[in-house]
């Protein structure tokens, strides 16, 4: 049976009291609403995860990720954090290879290697996002791009590493735009991905990974998505900076 995941990123939203508002819903609402098995993911600014652990820790449903670690482990890189700081930390879950980190970051796929090991020799649970641009799309060519995002970040990893990643497949197309992928799109691509790990990882292995999806995930389009039988999960960016939202997303995937 995989783990079905609704992870929130917030991205570079809210302030300290509007996180401890915003989380403090959160909780509340899937205590009281959400009785099947999932386990939710707020992965916050960087800034805030220390002060939010402490509303999370009796809600056993909900746990924490940041959105980002460097590849080394400590060091002369100002600015930024390390994997082994978030363990220390608590901090359980970690966005890697975000579009908008290999956008804006110029993140390579050799870079989100490196990355995907330092999370996984300290025990975090990468969640590792691929996806294609809208031209890469129009070419055709798009399931062979996000499988070589795969091949590239994450096929050096042993069959034991690679059971401890989470993998969102988030179109570049649908970020931030409303412009959802259809769950035709998403079972297509979704189903692609997990045969591509089968033929390097085996069949039982590919079936135990998690992949979730992400772009323009809502309360009206959630349960559609999820439905697909390889869609295990959602990446939610926009509709996690609402509670309300956030958790009948939570609600249509548990
Ligand atoms: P939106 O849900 O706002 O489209 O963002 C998706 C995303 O990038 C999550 O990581």
């Amino acid at each position: 049976m995989r783990k079905k995941i609704v992870a929130g990123n917030w991205k570079m939203n809210k302030t300290l009291d509007e996180a401890l508002a915003l989380t403090s819903e959160v909780v509340n609402m899937i205590q009281d609403e959400v009785r099947g098995d999932v386990e939710v993911v707020l992965c916050t600014p960087a800034l805030y995860l220390t002060t939010l652990k402490k509303y999370v820790e009796n809600a056993p449903k909900i746990a924490l990720g940041a959105q980002n670690c460097h590849e080394k482990a400590s060091g002369a890189y100002t600015g930024e954090i390390s994997a082994p700081m978030l363990k220390a930390a608590g901090i359980p879950y970690v966005i890697i290879g975000h579009s908008e980190r290999r956008q804006y970051f110029a993140e390579s796929n050799a870079q989100l290697a490196a990355k995907v090991d330092s999370a996984l020799e300290n025990g975090l649970t990468p969640i590792f996002c691929c996806g294609e641009s809208l031209e890469q799309r129009q070419n055709e060519d798009y399931v062979n791009v996000v499988k070589t995002q795969l091949t590239e970040s994450l096929f050096h990893l042993s069959a034991d590493q690679l059971a401890s990643v989470v993998i969102a497949y988030e179109p570049i197309w649908a970020i931030g735009t409303g412009l959802t992928a259809s769950s035709e799109q998403a079972q297509e691509m979704h189903a692609a991905l997990r045969a591509h790990l089968s033929s390097k990882y085996g069949s039982e292995v590919a079936d135990g990974i998690s992949i979730l999806y992400g772009g323009s995930v809502g309360a009206g389009n959630a349960a559609e998505l999820f439905a697909c039988p390889d869609v295990d999960g959602g990446l939610v960016g926009g509709a996690s900076l609402k509670s309300r939202d956030f958790t009948d997303i939570v609600k249509a995937r548990q």
